[in-house]
C-alpha cells in the first residue's frame, strides 16, 4: 500500500506533519464507492484552519487538517461514472450528497446526509462529519460525480493552478460574501477583515463592479497589500471610527453592502476579543434596507472565549440597530457549488488575478507546521501546500 503523510491536529497551537493511513473508498464503516482517491497538488491553509488550532473550537487531536483541496484524481469507486483517473479537479470544501433537499436545493453548505451530528460536512473541520482532511499526500473525496470540478485542460489547470488552487474556498466564500450582500455595480462596498477571505472578497466585489471597495482590518500589510490592487483602506488601529472614515473616502458616513470576513475571533481596540464587534459595526455603517454577508465564522462553542456567554456562541448585538435599518443578513458556510464554475471561467479568461490579490506563497508538505505559525502572525499571505512538489 502507497505511503501517505498530512498535516494533524496535535493540541493548542501545535501541528505535525505525521505518516497517516491511506485512503480508502469508505468512511467510519460506510462505503464510499461513489468516491475518488484524490492527489492534491494544491492544498491550502485556511483561516478556519487557525481557529482549531488556536484552540477555540472543539476539535479533537489527532485530526487531520485540510479542506482546500485542488488534485489529480487517481482512482475512482466503481459508482463513478463521469470523473476519470487523471482528471484535474478542484473541490469545493463542503461535503455533500447531491440527493438530499438542501443539496437539490443548491444549499451544499448543510447537505443533511454527510453529518450525523448537524446539517454540513467539511473535509478535515470540527463538527462537520468526520470527513478527513486533504492536507496531504492523498484524500478520499465522497459522491464524486456531484462535488468535483473538473478542469477543462490538465495544462492550462496547471498553467493557472495558483489562482485555480483559490476556488475550493476563498474566492467562492468572498465572492458569496459580495453577492449576499448585495454588490453589483457601481456598489460602495466595506470589507471587515483583510486575511485571505477579505481579499478575496474585495477582489470578488471589483469583479461584480464595485465602484469603490473599502477593507478594514487592524494589520498594516494585509491593508498594504489590499490597497496594492485598488482598494481603500482603513486602519483600526490608528482610526476609532469606522464612520468616519468611510465619510472621509465616500462623502457620507455609510456604505451600500457590507461584508464580514473576520469572524468570532475579532478583536477590539488594544487587541481584546470583541466577538460582536464587526456585525455590530457593520450594522452602524450599511445603508438602511442594505445586507451584510457574514462570511466570517461564528461558532456554537468557544472554549478559549473570554466570557461565560461567548463560551456559548452568544454576542452581544445591537440587533435593534439592524431591525431599524431593515438590514438583511445572510450567514453560514459557502455553498461553494454554486460559484466555482463560473469564478474558474473567469480565472482562466484572465478577468480576475485572485492569486496576486491573496499573495499565494507555494509551500512544501513539511514546511506547512511552519507556515501556520506565520499566518498565525498575521503575514500577507495565502499558504498553499504543494505536497508532490508539482507546481514549478
Ligand atoms: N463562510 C465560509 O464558508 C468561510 C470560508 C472560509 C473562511 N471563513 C471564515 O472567514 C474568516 C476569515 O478567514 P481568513 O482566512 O481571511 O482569516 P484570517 O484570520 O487570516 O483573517 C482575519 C482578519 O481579521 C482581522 N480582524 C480581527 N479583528 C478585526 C476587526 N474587529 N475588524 C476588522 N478586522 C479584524 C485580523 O487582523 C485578520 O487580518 C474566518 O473566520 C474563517 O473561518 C468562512
Ligand atoms: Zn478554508
Ligand atoms: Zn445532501
Amino acid at each position: 500500500m502507497a505511503n501517505n503523510h498530512g498535516i494533524v491536529y496535535m493540541g493548542n497551537g501545535k501541528v505535525e506533519v505525521q505518516s497517516i493511513e491511506f485512503p480508502k473508498l469508505a468512511i467510519n464503516n460506510r462505503k464510499c464507492e461513489h468516491g475518488v482517491i484524490v492527489k492534491p497538488i494544491a492544498t491550502n491553509i485556511c483561516g478556519s484552519d487557525q481557529h482549531m488550532v488556536r484552540g477555540r473550537t472543539t476539535a479533537p487531536i489527532g485530526m487531520v487538517l485540510g479542506h482546500e483541496i485542488t488534485g489529480e484524481v487517481i482512482e475512482c469507486g466503481k459508482d463513478v461514472e463521469f470523473i476519470k483517473k487523471g482528471d484535474i479537479v478542484s473541490v469545493p470544501f463542503n461535503v455533500a450528497c447531491g440527493r438530499c433537499r438542501n443539496c437539490k436545493e443548491r444549499h451544499t453548505d448543510v447537505c443533511l446526509h454527510v453529518n450525523t451530528e448537524r446539517a454540513g460536512g467539511a473535509y478535515g473541520y470540527v463538527d462537520m462529519g468526520g470527513w478527513i482532511g486533504g492536507q496531504a499526500e492523498y484524500v478520499m473525496i465522497p459522491y464524486a460525480d456531484w462535488n468535483v470540478l473538473k478542469f477543462p485542460d490538465k495544462d492550462q489547470a496547471l498553467a493557472k493552478i495558483r489562482d485555480l488552487a483559490c476556488l475550493t474556498d476563498i474566492l467562492p466564500t468572498g465572492y458569496h460574501g459580495c453577492i449576499t450582500a448585495g454588490v453589483t455595480t457601481g456598489s460602495t462596498v466595506l470589507i471587515s477583515g483583510a486575511g485571505p477571505v477579505g481579499l478575496a472578497a474585495a477582489a470578488a466585489a471589483f469583479l461584480l463592479g464595485a465602484a469603490v471597495v473599502i477593507v478594514a482590518d487592524f494589520n498594516k500589510a494585509r491593508l498594504e497589500h489590499a490597497r496594492s490592487f485598488g482598494c481603500e483602506t482603513i486602519n483600526l488601529g490608528i482610526h476609532d471610527s469606522i464612520a468616519d472614515q468611510i465619510e472621509h473616502i465616500l462623502g457620507v458616513p455609510e456604505v451600500d453592502c457590507a461584508v464580514d470576513c473576520v469572524g468570532f475571533e475579532a478583536k477590539g481596540h488594544g487587541n481584546t476579543e470583541a466577538p460582536a464587534i464587526v456585525l455590530n459595526q457593520l450594522m452602524e455603517v450599511t445603508r438602511a434596507a442594505g445586507a451584510i454577508g457574514i462570511s466570517g465564522l461564528y461558532v456554537t462553542e468557544d472554549p478559549g472565549a473570554k466570557s461565560e456567554s461567548a463560551r456559548l456562541g452568544t454576542l452581544s448585538l445591537k440587533f435593534g440597530l439592524g431591525w431599524a435599518k431593515s438590514h438583511s443578513f445572510f450567514t453560514g458556510q459557502t455553498p461553494v457549488m454554486k460559484y466555482n464554475r463560473g469564478l474558474m471561467m473567469a480565472i482562466l479568461h484572465d478577468r480576475i488575478q485572485i492569486a496576486k490579490a491573496v499573495n499565494v506563497e507555494v509551500i512544501s508538505l513539511m514546511s506547512a507546521p511552519e507556515a501556520y505559525q506565520a499566518f498565525d502572525s498575521g503575514v500577507a499571505k495565502k499558504f498553499v501546500i504543494d505536497p508532490h512538489d508539482m507546481i514549478q
